[in-house]
């Protein structure tokens, strides 16, 4: 069910609201996706199949962010669950992490996108998108309260370090922010898919690999 969010309105254009995403006060992370089920905060509920909030277990030493489910995910109502899904999974699992026992969840909890024939296609969130949907990520990381936060690409990097964040740049090192005591950042898996020649998906794995040891090894 659907109930029209009230609360703080960050922006409006042409008809449409952006509110602070209404996140219960609560340590129930049960309660909290409930309440963003019917999450009305921001315009993209109005195209997405539903909200698709993280998932894994409370006591996860690891929480991975992303930037918005895609399309399947949006089928699914489950995070990285598509061909990016895949690819973190193998990558997670050559670092030595079970991804059942890791948090994985998106800046922005609805799938965006535009319409190109039969197909949905991608669209990046905007800030207010992503300052919308903020009090989700903010409750999940204050219920779970992960040793380390790893950024999945710029969404996720400029989610939480702010819009000057160059994930290029502060890749595979361990720093603080406001939302964790030790961040991670690393290149988005759907970057590895795009990657132009076999070498360069091989080299950037690699890396990727690397980058999610050193998160691994924060935890510790
Ligand atoms: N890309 C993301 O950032 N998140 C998902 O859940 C899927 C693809």
């Amino acid at each position: 069910m659907r109930s029209e969010a009230r609360g703080e309105i960050i922006a409006k254009s042409g008809g449409d609201i952006w509110m602070r995403a209404p996140a219960p006060e609560t340590t129930s992370l049960r309660q909290v996706v409930i309440a963003a089920k019917g999450c009305t905060a921001c315009p993209l509920y109005k195209h997405a199949t539903q909200t698709v909030f993280g998932e894994g277990p409370k006591s996860a030493r690891m929480m991975l962010v992303g930037e918005q489910p895609g399309d399947q995910e949006d089928v699914a109502g489950k995070p990285f669950v598509g061909p990016a899904g895949k690819l973190l999974d193998r990558a997670l699992a050559e670092a030595g992490i079970n991804r059942d026992e890791v948090y994985v969840t998106n800046a922005v909890k609805h799938f965006k996108w535009e319409p190109r024939g039969k197909r949905r296609i991608h669209q990046k969130p905007s800030s207010r998108d992503i300052a919308a949907c903020r009090p989700w990520l903010e409750a999940e990381l204050r219920i779970v309260q992960p040793d380390v936060l790893v950024c999945l690409g710029s969404t996720a990097g400029q989610t939480v370090f702010g819009p000057q964040f160059r994930v290029t740049k502060e890749r595979g090192r361990v720093m603080r922010s406001e939302f964790a005591d030790k961040t991670v950042a690393t290149v988005h898996p759907s970057s590895l898919l795009r990657a132009p020649d076999e070498e360069s998906r091989r080299r950037e794995y690699a890396k990727f690999v690397d980058d999610l040891r050193i998160a691994l090894r924060a935890t510790r």
